[in-house]
This record gives structure tokens, sequence and C-alpha cells, in this order.
């Protein structure tokens, strides 16, 4: 049986040290501030928000919440991005994914200050990760390695499987498991691949980040691989009081009684999502106060 991974914990001793942080900038009169802009209503954005927000002020933080209409223009969005990239007082922009499709994500993207980047997905703090430079790492992945660390599991020669190629995770995480300070081998699965079972079966970590309910079953993980889940998909549940329950992309039972290590849903990748995205803003704010 495995032992289970508990990320609030983890997530909890980083927002402590951080709220330390944040007490320290006070004293000189500094407030981290992240503006959060989401368009449209679409229910699991605004629970991501709302968490990440209420985080922000439980750390002694500040968010500014800019909420728009779905059909708000592309060039509104812009200009509400520029506007927060010369506000002095806001020192992290959040522009919560997915936008609606009418607006080009890419542009909105570019448009943001590299400085206030907290998400790190800027095409230069894409490329920062890449190159091993200083810069803003996206939250999730930072946030499973951190995850990987605490729980003392051997990164230097281990063979990783992360199954889901996204931008958002399954990129930069297999970039950041690659770099030299950390030395495992990855490789990157996704729909194309052919025999995927053979890739997750040779793993010593599988990494399921791909958004499908309950993908990765016990016959893909070999007996002892430690299981990471970055699955947080709704389905629907008829005794849950909203009507859904959260689902990783792991069939958690049968894969944990197989396991080393595995990673719960909810409590999990999760929490340290949000503490990740806590310590860019302190960042962008300790960094912002010098220039
Ligand atoms: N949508 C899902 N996850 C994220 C995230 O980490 N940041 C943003 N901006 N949008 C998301």
């Amino acid at each position: 049986m495995a032992t289970i991974i508990n990320g609030k914990i983890i997530a909890q001793h980083i927002r402590n040290a951080l709220a330390a942080k944040v007490a320290e900038l006070k004293k000189e009169g500094i407030v981290p501030t992240l503006a959060v802009i989401l368009l449209g209503e679409d229910p699991a954005s605004l629970s991501y928000i709302a968490g990440k927000e209420k985080a922000l002020a439980q750390t002694g933080m500040k968010s500014r919440e800019k909420r728009l209409p779905a059909d708000t223009s592309e060039a509104q969005l812009l200009q509400l991005i520029a506007d927060f990239n010369t506000d002095p007082s806001v020192h992290g922009i959040l522009v919560q994914l997915p936008l609606p499709a009418h607006i080009n994500t890419e542009r909105v993207l570019c448009a943001l200050d590299p400085a206030k980047d907290v998400d790190g997905f800027h095409p230069l703090s894409v490329g920062n990760v890449i190159l091993e430079r200083a810069g803003f790492i996206p939250c999730t992945p930072q946030g499973i390695v951190v995850l990987l660390q605490e729980s003392h599991i051997p990164l230097d020669g281990a063979e990783v499987v992360i199954v889901g190629r996204s931008n958002l995770v399954g990129k930069p995480l297999a970039n950041l498991l690659s770099r030299r300070s950390l030395n495992a081998t990855v490789t990157l699965c996704h729909t194309g691949t052919k025999n995927l079972a053979a890739h997750t079966r040779n793993a010593d970590i599988v990494i399921a980040a791909m958004g499908k309910p309950r993908f990765i079953t016990a016959d893909m993980v070999r007996a002892g691989a430690v299981v990471i889940d970055v699955g947080m998909n709704r389905v629907a549940d008829t005794q849950a009081k909203n009507g859904y329950r959260l689902c990783g992309d792991v069939d958690y039972v049968p894969v944990a009684a197989k396991a080393s290590y595995i990673t719960p849903v909810p409590g999990g990748v999760g929490p340290l999502t949000i503490a990740m995205l806590l310590k860019n803003v302190v960042d962008a704010a300790t960094a912002l106060r010098s220039t």
C-alpha cells in the first residue's frame, strides 16, 4: 500500500515561511498584490480563483480581482493588462485560463510584463525554464518538483514518464525534471504515443497530467512506482451536494495498492500549485522593490 503524499501539509509549511517574508515586506510598506483577471463564469475557474485569493489573504497578501463578461473584446483585455503592467501597486498578474474562444491566448500572454508573469506563461518565462535561467516557473510543475523533493523521492537518474504535453504542466515539467540540477530521465507521452502502457510500466515515477478521469490504471504502473496525479476532473455525483466530485487522472484505489507513493485528489498537487503561486507573487514583489 502506497504512502499518501500529503500536499496540504507540505504546502502549509511553505505558506508559513512565505507569511514571514510578507510581514518583512510590509515593514517596508510593500503589500504583495496579485491582479486576477477572469473572463466569463466557468465554475471550475471561479473555484480556482476563489482558492487562490483566499490563500493570498491568509498569507497577508492582496488580490485585485477583475471579473469581466465572457464577450469582453481582446482589445479591452489587452488594455487592462497594459494598465496592470504599469501599476506599481500590482506585483503579479494572473489571467485565468482557458480564455473564451474569440480571444487569442498567445497574444494575451505575450502582453504580460514578464516581471509580473507569476504564472510563468509568457514566452520569455518559458524560454528561461528551458535555458535553466532565473525566472518565473509555472506553479504546478514547480509544485510537483517540491512535492517529490519534500517526500525524499530520488530524482537523479530516475526514469520519469509524464503523460500529457500541455503548456501549463507537461512541457515545463519535462524541462524542469531534466535540468542538470535534478537529473531525471524524462519521457513525455501524449495522445500520439503508440504503446503508452509500455512507457508507464517502465517508470520509477509516473506523472498523470492529461485530464482524463481515472485513465492510469493499475496494470499501467509497476509495483513500487511513485504516482503523481495532476488531474482535476469534475465527475457527476448525485450523492454530492453540488452534483459533482473531483477525480484525478489515476484510478486511485487499485493504483495506490501497487505504488510506493501516491498523491490524492484533492489534497495532493493542488495545494502546491497555490503555494507556488504565492511564492511567485512574493518573489515578484521582492524583485520589483529594487527596480
Ligand atoms: N487554469 C488552470 N490552471 C491555471 C493556472 O495555473 N493559471 C492560470 N492562469 N489559469 C489556469
